[in-house]
Parts: C-alpha cells; structure tokens; sequence
C-alpha cells in the first residue's frame, strides 16, 4: 500500500519548524486505581515522537484512553498517567493540555499530549466541522494508531482528509509492513488462534479466517461456542447459543477444505468465577449443569502445542483460558510455550495476548508482536482498514 512515510518526511528536513499532530493508540489496560498495567502501546508510540523531536517539529500527541460518553470529561478517562509514563520514556515532562481542539500553544522542540481525543464531541462519527477544527491544529497529520486504524473517527479519518499533509508514522509503517510480509505468502501450514471473551465480533471474523487457515484454534467464550455446535454441554460456561449456527458453518468450511477446528477434549471447570476458585480438569463430555469451563484441559494443550510447533506460520489473538488466575492458565501457558519453541514465523496481537506474552516472557521468541486487537483482525479477514484508504487516497494526491 502506498502512503507518505512520516520517517520519509523527517529524513528530508520537510517536519522541521512543523507543527505535527500524532494520533497514537495509547489505550492501555489500567486497574482500578489508574495505575497502568500493561505499557507496550506507550513503548510502542515512543519512536514516533521521538522522530518528530529530532525532526525539530512542534508535536502534539493524542489518543483515545476507554470509550468515554462524548462532551463529558471524566477523571477516569483522563490520559494523565499515559503522560506520566510517556514522560518516564521520553526523558522529558510532557504536559497534558486539556479543550484542546480550538488551538495548542506549543513550540518546536516541544511535546504535549492532548487529552483523551473521544471527549470530543463529534470524534466518534467523524463530524467533518470537528475534523476540519483539528486538521487546522497541524502542518502535518501523523496517524501511528495501528490499534485504532479499523475504526472511522475523527481523528483516524477526518484530520486525514483535512491536514495539509497526512502520513503513516514508523508503527503504523512496520505493521502493515511485517503482517503483509507474514500473510501474503505464508508458509504452511498456517495455524491461527483466535480465543477470548468477545465471541460474537470474533465469530465473523472466524468466518472469514476459516477460508485462509489450515488449523483454526479456538478457546475462551468462543471455544465454549464451538463445543455447543459439535453437540457438547457446557454447564453455565460463557456462550452465545444463538451464534451455534455460524460456528457450525466455520467448522464445515474447514472440513470441505480439509482442514479442522479443533475442539477441547478435556476442559478446566469451577463451580465460580473468582480468584480463588477450585479447578477440576474433567473430559469435555463430563461438564456438569453447574459448571464453568475456565481453559482448556492438558491433554486440549498439549495436542494443540504440538500442532503448533509442526506449523509453518501462526497467528496468535487471544489467550485460551483464564489465565489471569493461576489455576486456569495452563492452556494459555502451555500455547504460549509452544508458540515460543516453534521455528514458524509467528505473530500476535491484542491487549490480552500481549499480557500473555509478557506473563510467559516470550516476547524474544515471537516473530511480530502487533499493537493491535481488533485492527489486527480485521486485516487478517484481508480487509482495508480505514486509516490506510484515506493515507493512500491522501499519498495519490
Ligand atoms: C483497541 O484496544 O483495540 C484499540 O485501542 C481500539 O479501541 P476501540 O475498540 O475502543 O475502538
């Protein structure tokens, strides 16, 4: 895809004395008293404000933190400790300035962060009079948001139209770079996982994958979805039994391709959902009425482990169990493990993937670790996210 490289600009002195506007993807995971849990979407945005710096431009930063009601600020949604860490990587203070969209007051050489884009009214459903206001704001518009590219907002696509010039920062470049080298021509077979909580928006992307992939991995709420439609009880387990129907058509698509979802044989069940719940491996047949399944069983991970490491290329988004307590985070570790002793090319996305990774620290051993959730899958359903039509409309001139 063709699109002005922000790094192309820079290099040849045009960002100098520039007042340039980031859109980064700094949605972090946080805990309940704000403090920040999980940072590599921080880390991950340093390079590209750091070239600015070095370029000599004037930079404002923003970022959608949550999904906040429009037009109505709250502490909660403030980007307050995005600037703190920012600040800690960049070495630097970075001000937070809030009412931003009428006009920053910063000079070249200088960083702000601009708070929370989606307060703004009208952000969400591109207000083209918003996107104008904010285009204004910039000589240059940077969109270095991967993990937001899938989404038309304001500032995703409307600044895109407006700014004098729109350019695709070094994340954004590298991402669609390094996942277009992975899937063009994969080597196989080409194994994806796609696990997680939230079955319905991934059932059609499972939809899409099972015209590509040789093994469709599935786990979490999904996988429990998947069991419903191959004729297995889960007890009170997450699902949604009216997707049955989609999942038994994913499986069949697969099947008619020679291909498989596999299903879990054995699960880890509780009786709760809590921390200190008591896990009892069971086979999948043997899910009581009153059960939750929780992960996969051993023998579940320890056939998919294998078929992991005999695979070409794998595609890892979401983590199979409930791996943030210890007694239900075997499947995922042992995925995690496999993913990481595998000579295939590997890469992964999402918010709980990347915590997976960092919990396993197998970050050395994965191919390409994506910024990007949603964003990551939609480009592996093959489509053109947003923010790449409106650069490559905007770098056609
Ligand atoms: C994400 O976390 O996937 C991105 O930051 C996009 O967030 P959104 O789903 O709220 O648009």
């Amino acid at each position: 895809m063709n699109v002005i490289r922000f790094s192309d600009l820079c290099a040849s002195g045009k960002a100098a004395g520039q007042r340039v506007f980031i859109r980064a993807d700094l949605n972090v995971p946080q805990a309940d008293d704000g403090s920040i849990t999980e940072d590599t979407r921080i880390r991950a945005s340093v390079p590209c404000i750091q070239m600015a710096l070095d370029a000599g431009a004037a930079v404002m930063v923003t970022s959608h933190l949550g999904r906040p009601t429009e037009g109505e600020f709250k502490s909660e949604d403030s980007l307050a400790p995005v600037a703190k860490r920012l600040g800690e990587l960049l070495g630097r203070e970075v001000p937070l300035v809030a009412k931003w969209v009428d006009g920053v007051a910063v000079a070249p050489g200088q960083v702000v962060l601009l708070e929370n884009c989606r307060v703004n009214k009208g952000e969400k459903k591109n207000n083209e009079e918003l996107a104008r206001k904010m285009a204004r704001l910039c000589d240059i518009y940077v969109n270095d948001a991967f993990g937001t590219a899938h989404r038309a907002e304001g500032t995703t696509y409307g600044i895109a139209q407006f700014a004098p010039i729109a350019c695709a920062g070094p994340l954004l470049a590298a991402e669609i770079d390094a996942i277009g080298k992975a899937l063009a021509n994969p080597k196989r077979p080409l194994a994806a996982i796609v696990a997680g909580s939230k079955v319905s928006t991934k059932l059609t992307i499972l939809k899409s994958l099972s015209q590509n992939v040789d093994q469709l991995i599935v786990g979490g709420g999904i996988a429990n979805t998947f069991m419903l439609a191959a004729g297995l009880k889960i007890g009170k387990s997450l699902a949604e039994a009216d997707l049955v129907g989609e999942a038994k058509a994913v499986i069949e698509a697969m099947k008619a391709r020679g291909a498989e979802v596999p299903i879990p044989t054995d699960v880890v069940v509780a009786k709760t959902f809590a921390a200190d719940a008591v896990a009892t491996v069971k086979k999948a047949t043997d899910v009581a009425d009153d059960d939750m399944i929780l992960d996969i069983g051993p023998k579940t991970a320890a056939k998919l482990a294998a078929q992991l490491k005999a695979a070409g290329t794998i595609v890892w988004n979401g983590p199979v169990g409930v791996f943030e307590f210890d007694q239900f985070a075997h499947g995922t570790q042992v995925i995690a493990q496999a993913i990481a002793a595998s000579s295939a090319f590997s890469i992964a996305g999402g918010g709980d993937t990347l915590a997976a990774i960092a919990k396993y620290g197998i970050d050395k051993q994965v191919g390409y670790i994506s910024t990007g959730g949603g964003a990551f899958l939609e480009i592996l359903e093959g489509k053109t996210l947003p923010a790449f039509e409106i650069l490559a409309k905007r770098a056609a001139g």
